[in-house]
């Protein structure tokens, strides 16, 4: 079971301390926005970079932004160690996958809760991770839309089936309220934000993500 918190819900003026604060966790989220592909813009390649350089951190990257093609070595380069992108951003699903592998990063496809997962079935074998949208990707502190537990079910039977050690990564609204259920559902990997850096520290909130998953 990993733990991802989100550092778009961090205090970027601290990113360093905000970045030790979160040590004790898997790996550090990192959700790169173009203001195109969804309606907000975060940050970028700088940004990274400076995570990767304060950060021993596994850099989980999250690419919100249209035809990520362009920008996979930029990002391999500034540091990340995986690179997630979406069906939805590409025509060339398959071919973005056989890049980021080319480029000696574990791969990751994604896709919005109101895409088909058959989408997925083609790379399935092919891929590092699998992320299951549980919010309409844009924005951090959103609910978790509940149809969203049946969908992890569905694909954590499909990586079974194949025998696939893939991650099955869970991203928006998670919370100690549902953490269970969704790692109960199939989830290997999940992504926290505001439930992580919200209230008191990122240190009990991961602490009670923690507790809430015993
Ligand atoms: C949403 C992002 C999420 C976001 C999660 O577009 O992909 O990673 O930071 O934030 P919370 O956990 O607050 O929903
Ligand atoms: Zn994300």
């Amino acid at each position: 079971m990993k733990l991802a918190p989100s550092i778009l819900a961090s205090d970027f003026a601290r990113l360093g301390d905000e970045l030790r604060a979160i040590e004790s966790a898997d790996w550090a989220h990192v959700d790169v926005m173009d203001g195109q592909f969804v309606p907000n813009i975060s940050f970028g390649l700088p940004i990274l970079a400076a995570a990767r350089a304060a950060s021993p951190l596994f850099m989980d990257v999250h690419l919100m932004i249209d035809r990520p093609e362009r920008y996979l070595r930029d990002f391999a380069d500034a540091g990340a160690d995986g690179l997630t992108i979406h069906v939805e951003s590409t025509a060339h699903v398959h071919r973005a996958v056989q890049q980021i592998r080319e480029l000696g990063k574990k791969a990751g496809v994604t896709l919005n809760p109101g895409t088909p997962l058959e989408v997925l079935r083609p790379v399935l074998a092919d891929v590092d991770l699998i992320l299951i949208m549980s919010v309409n990707p844009g924005f951090g502190g959103q609910k978790f839309i509940p149809h969203s537990l049946e969908r992890i079910r569905t694909v954590r039977r499909w990586l079974d089936e194949i025998g696939s050690a893939a991650e099955l990564q869970v991203d928006g609204g998670v919370s100690a309220t549902n953490a269970r259920a969704v790692v109960a559902a199939g989830a290997s990997n999940l992504v926290a934000g505001s439930a992580v850096f919200g209230r008191d520290g990122a240190q009990a909130g991961l602490e009670r993500l923690r507790e809430a998953l015993k």
